[in-house]
């Protein structure tokens, strides 16, 4: 969460008196005076001391391996969220899926209450590797793999960055291809624009990894787990604000 509000709260500062305590050097994260108000901390992953004063936050990250039909938004008239999926102890204010899958789309969605986290995990600039295996309605071919590689422009002329595309197998019964996708942008429907910019249609789609973490094998479809404290670790680089 965000140091200041942290101090504000734990602290029961005023905004004016949380800034002195800026000012005067009293902040301190890993045992560097900080300076920056809004700098994005966590207790497990940074030794935040104020004055003195150990400080300790409370935040949730939790791993979710998301069914079909599921959507990732905080409130849906229609559909279940992956907000409803949580036991109600786990909704904690705040929470929020970092970044969106289509319904239709399974696997790897993580949910947390820090703020800042999202933001940073997900800004363009950081491109933040997101992995996918597709179930594609024709053969993926090498001329598909080196048109990724280039990358692919949507019709209608937007350009995605260059991709990496593995076919896994093809199933000459049904025509079908399994492939992995590694790209490092999070436009709209994504993955099936550009398979669809190569006129084929991406008929299952799943996430397998978003940056440092990778969809555990035993969690089941619907179920989700906090982050072990290696895999929090793990998004240390991300806390960037
Ligand atoms: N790309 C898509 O097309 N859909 C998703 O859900 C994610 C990436």
């Amino acid at each position: 969460m965000r140091l200041d509000k942290l101090i504000e709260k734990q602290l029961q500062t005023s905004r004016k008196q949380m800034k002195r305590l800026f000012l005067s050097g009293k902040v301190r994260v890993d045992g560097q005076t900080e300076l920056r108000e809004n700098r994005n901390v966590d207790s497990k992953l940074h030794e935040i001391v104020v004055s003195g004063e150990r400080l300790v936050t409370e935040e949730h990250y939790f791993l979710m391996n998301k069914p079909a039909g599921i959507v990732t938004a905080n409130h849906d008239h229609q559909h279940q969220t992956v907000i409803d999926l949580l036991a109600p102890a786990d909704r904690v204010p705040g929470i929020y899926s970092v970044g969106r899958l289509d319904r239709d789309t399974t696997g790897l969605v993580l949910l947390t209450n820090n703020g800042p986290l999202g933001f940073d995990l997900l800004h363009p600039t950081r491109k933040v590797s997101k992995v996918y295996e597709a179930l594609v309605n024709e053969l993926v071919t090498e001329a598909d793999v080196l048109a990724f590689a280039q990358g692919i422009v949507f019709t209608g002329g937007e350009a995605c960055q260059p991709a990496k595309l593995v076919p896994l197998w093809y199933d000459d019964k049904n025509g079908y291809s399994q492939v992995q996708l590694t790209i490092a942008e999070g436009k709209f429907h994504q993955v099936k624009k550009m398979f669809l910019a190569r006129g084929k249609k991406v008929v299952a789609l799943k996430r397998i990894a978003l940056g440092p973490l990778n969809l555990p094998a035993d969690l089941p479809v619907g179920g989700y787990r906090p982050l072990s404290l290696a895999e929090l670790g793990s998004l240390k680089p991300y806390f960037l604000s």
